[in-house]
């Protein structure tokens, strides 16, 4: 089972049937408010006897002692106090919701001597919790043994300055709650979440102070969207284009723009994919989860920006009236498109996409995410997503943004050598340059919707799906994108 964290702060707690949790730096002493619950020293003992060095996310978990009011007690290494960096603490976090087990009750202490945690670090740390405690386990009617868990645990974080970091905490929970809804759209399957589903939960913003636009198949017509209108137009489900304004900045202030592929389900099309790992193609709407998740992390923390954020959805499907290998199809920007293969389809809805928001909202900048291209899994695997931009002073503050969040980020090259690759016989330009330098090919592509326009596109084809399992995260989907784009904007274009 998901388990619901209920976390708050406090200057102490009781410890009654408890798991208490302290943290402990390398070669430092444990957090001072463990005496309580460990009056003989046990963590100690068994920490020389198990030979815990509080190396970074050990854990050293013994049952409490005799005459102690708690029923456990866990304990956290942090490693080496000069090593730590911003990301640790959420890794800290998840590492102590791993702990819990069987819990319904845990007391965190959280000042550890030697050390002064701040309130942003208590967040970070509450926020690992809540990322860890994620699962996607909807569609699972049989219990399993282990979940005889709680649905609910009780975390006291206890601190002295718990006031300041309840406040960061607030921050914090908006972030876990774009994270929790991207993955939850990324891991939901393809027959329950179409574009017109897709749409309503963007809809459902409105509830935080987000206006939003859903355009219809007939409004995308009139705007002359032919590129992500061939996309759609072999499967029974309707496109849908979506358009969240959050505007929680200066009334005259320009925007910032984020755009994101909403492929709800890839078939490839008339060029059909093999079918070994098709399934993983439901996934093929990364880009648009990671942009509502954002937009809903910077409404609920009410960010000092205006931001827009579009969402291309649609599914690709073979058909007898989807398009073919060999049609030529007009976008919104004029320029016209020679289908190669049907299954270069995410380009063809953000082409539209972008050059729609570039055109209505002028943005400050442009941001698209996207699983692109299988090539970007091939060149980076899931360390890093591609970064791909006109502009280095974007490009520089998301590489410092991917750094801070790890979610990473690596630039890509784009140059005139690539862009004459998708030159096309018949048209102005084709969808697909063959197998060179795919997903390079695939951001050029993009480029010739964006003007002069800063902007970056993200290929995080590796990085949405499929994700390894971490201190914060277990789910299938990571939620990739949502953390680093607040952090983006938080650290560059507030206030
Ligand atoms: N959605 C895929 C890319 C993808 C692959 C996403 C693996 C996630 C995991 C995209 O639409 C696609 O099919 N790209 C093709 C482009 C090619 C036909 C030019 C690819 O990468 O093979
Ligand atoms: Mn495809
Ligand atoms: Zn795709």
């Amino acid at each position: 089972m998901s388990v619901q964290l209920n976390i708050s702060f406090a200057k102490s707690s009781p410890l009654t049937n408890a798991l208490a949790i302290q943290l402990a730096l390398a070669g430092g002493e444990p957090a001072s408010g463990i005496a309580e619950a460990d009056p003989q020293g046990v963590g100690a003992r068994a920490a020389g006897i198990a030979k815990f060095s509080a190396k970074a996310m050990t854990v050293l978990d013994v049952i409490a002692p005799h005459g102690s009011d708690a029923d456990r007690l866990a304990v956290i290494g942090l490693g080496k106090a000069d090593a730590l960096v911003a990301y640790d603490w959420l890794r800290a976090g998840g590492t102590a919701a791993a702990s819990l087990k069987a819990a319904k009750k845990a007391v965190v202490f959280l000042d550890v001597p030697g050390l002064d945690v701040t309130a942003e670090q208590a967040a970070d740390f509450a926020l690992g919790m809540l990322l860890r405690a994620y699962a996607f386990d909807a569609y699972k009617t049989k219990k399993k043994d282990d979940d005889e868990k709680p649905n609910v645990v009780d975390v006291k974080i206890v601190m002295a300055g718990h006031a300041a970091a309840k406040k960061a905490f607030a921050k914090a929970e908006a972030v876990a709650g774009g994270v929790v809804l991207a993955r939850d759209l990324v891991n939901l399957p393809p027959n329950v979440l179409g574009p017109v589903e897709f749409a309503d939960k963007a809809k459902e913003l409105e509830k935080l102070g987000v206006t939003v636009e859903i355009l219809t198949e007939k409004e995308m017509k009139k705007l002359g969207m032919g590129a992500l209108l061939g996309v759609a137009q072999g499967s029974v489900r309707p496109p849908r284009l979506a358009v969240m304004h959050w505007n929680g900045g200066k009334a005259k202030e320009q925007p910032v723009a984020f755009i994101g592929k909403g492929v709800v389900f890839d078939t490839g099309g008339i060029s059909i994919k093999p079918g070994a790992g098709m399934e993983d193609m439901k996934g093929d709407m990364g880009g648009a989860a990671a942009v509502i998740g954002l937009i809903h992390t910077l409404a609920a923390r009410k960010a000092k920006v205006n931001a827009i954020g579009v969402l291309g959805l649609v599914e690709n499907m073979p058909d007898g009236n989807a398009q073919r290998p060999g049609d030529i199809v007009t976008s919104m920007s004029g320029q016209t498109i020679e289908i190669i293969n049907t299954d270069a389809e995410g380009r063809l809805v953000l082409g539209d996409a972008l050059f729609y928001t570039k055109e209505r909202f002028k943005p400050r900048f442009m941001v698209n995410l996207a699983t692109l291209t299988g090539a970007i899994v091939v060149a980076l695997g899931n360390a890093h997503a591609g970064l791909f931009s006109n502009d280095d002073a974007l490009s520089a503050q998301l590489t410092a943004a991917g750094e801070a969040t790890q979610e990473k980020l690596w630039r890509m090259p784009l140059g005139k050598e690539y862009d004459k690759i998708i030159d096309s016989r018949f048209a102005d330009m084709k969808n697909s340059g063959g197998r060179q330098a795919g997903s390079i090919t695939a951001a050029q592509f993009l480029k010739r919707f964006v003007g002069d326009t800063p902007w970056a596109h993200l290929d995080i084809a590796a990085t949405a799906l499929n994700s390894p399992q971490s201190e914060i995260n277990q789910s299938w989907a990571s939620g990739y994108g949502v953390r680093l784009l607040d952090e983006l904007v938080r650290a560059n274009y507030e206030g």
